[in-house]
């Protein structure tokens, strides 16, 4: 038998009666909308990891052979035993890319799937059995507060996957601002941002061939559904996805096929045929916007990684001295 690994757990989990107001007030508005930390229930987000393993998803495992490669000349800017904080850390797979090289003293990962995050979080334990682990079930979407977190060397906030991209700009450059005091004042910031490129690079990723995009935006209807006292039928709804070229984002819609009414603890929705509830925005940015963003929000460039192919950008930041 091996040694128990230290995992610490922290429920900041939000509720039910959240998702409840939520989607009321979202179907309520014009256009209708959901906000897309819905998806992540445990259906969802075992659909979300589908997703990074289609072919036409091309972020994950470009994001992933950047971290591979680089991870030396991480580790040569952040220094030893870093503590490595991680906002919507999902499955835990990505850290593992640096783990090893990175030599953290502690690791946060947050997320608000719960059961997902302390899974995952007792699987990383049991293969870094070196490594203290303090996970936190957390909306990160609100202000961003650490759990307790035990002194060390320098922060190193990790934000893969261009989660950054769900957020409207001003929103983005605002959640980077609320980092920089999580982060501290000799703290770093690495984060994966989605690129600006091809548009039929970007539909396709966003309508893979084999349905499981369409899947997990449908979810969210089978997710109300299950949790909430509601008569839908999320047959006859389906998924669109496109990108918005004007505005620099993908959107992704669920859209009535027909005439119809949803009820949802006795408060009905009448849908007109093609309207919509928009589930999703997936914003994009050029190497420089993203640098102007978060030189806005406090943080300065040390250095930005690109594939070949221009497809995805990993990014280096320092909290900007004042
Ligand atoms: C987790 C927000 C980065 O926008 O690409 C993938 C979510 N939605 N396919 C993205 C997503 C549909 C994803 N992020």
């Amino acid at each position: 038998m091996s040694a128990i690994p230290a995992v610490y757990y922290y429920d900041e989990h939000p509720s039910e009666a959240d998702f409840y107001a939520e989607v009321i007030a979202g179907l309520t508005r014009r256009p209708r909308r959901i906000p897309p930390k819905f998806f992540y229930d445990e259906r969802g987000s075992e659909l979300f990891d589908a997703i990074c393993r289609t072919e036409d998803y091309y972020p994950t495992r470009t994001e992933q052979a950047l971290l591979q490669q680089n991870a030396g000349e991480i580790f040569d800017l952040i220094g030893e035993r870093c503590r490595l904080i991680e906002p919507g850390s999902g499955n835990s797979e990505k850290v593992r890319l640096l783990l090893d090289v990175l030599r953290p003293s502690v690791y946060v990962p947050m997320d608000i799937s719960r059961d997902f995050l302390y899974q995952a979080a007792d699987q990383v334990a049991r293969e870094y059995p070196w490594l203290e682990i303090h996970a936190a079930c957390v909306d990160f979407t609100a202000p961003l507060s650490l759990p307790f977190c035990p002194p060390g060397g320098r922060k190193l906030i990790f934000f893969p996957g261009s989660s950054i991209g769900n957020f409207e700009p001003e929103q983005a450059e605002m959640f980077l601002r609320n980092l920089i005091p999580v982060a501290g004042p000799q703290g770093s910031l690495l984060i994966g941002v989605d690129l600006k490129k091809d548009p039929a690079i970007l539909n396709a990723a966003y309508n893979d061939r084999e349905g499981v995009t369409a899947a997990f935006n449908l979810n969210l209807l089978h997710r109300i559904g299950r949790e909430l006292d509601a008569e839908l039928n999320p047959q006859l709804f389906t998924h669109h996805a496109y990108y918005n070229a004007a505005l620099g984002r993908i959107e992704m819609h669920l859209v009535s096929q027909q005439a119809q009414q949803l009820t949802i603890d006795g408060q009905r929705f009448d849908f007109d045929k093609n309207e919509s509830i928009h589930t999703e925005s997936s914003y994009k940015y050029t190497v420089e916007e993203f640098i102007d963003l978060a030189g806005r929000a406090g943080f300065t460039s040390r250095q930005v990684w690109t594939d070949p192919d221009n497809l995805f950008s990993l990014h280096y930041f320092d909290v900007a001295e004042d």
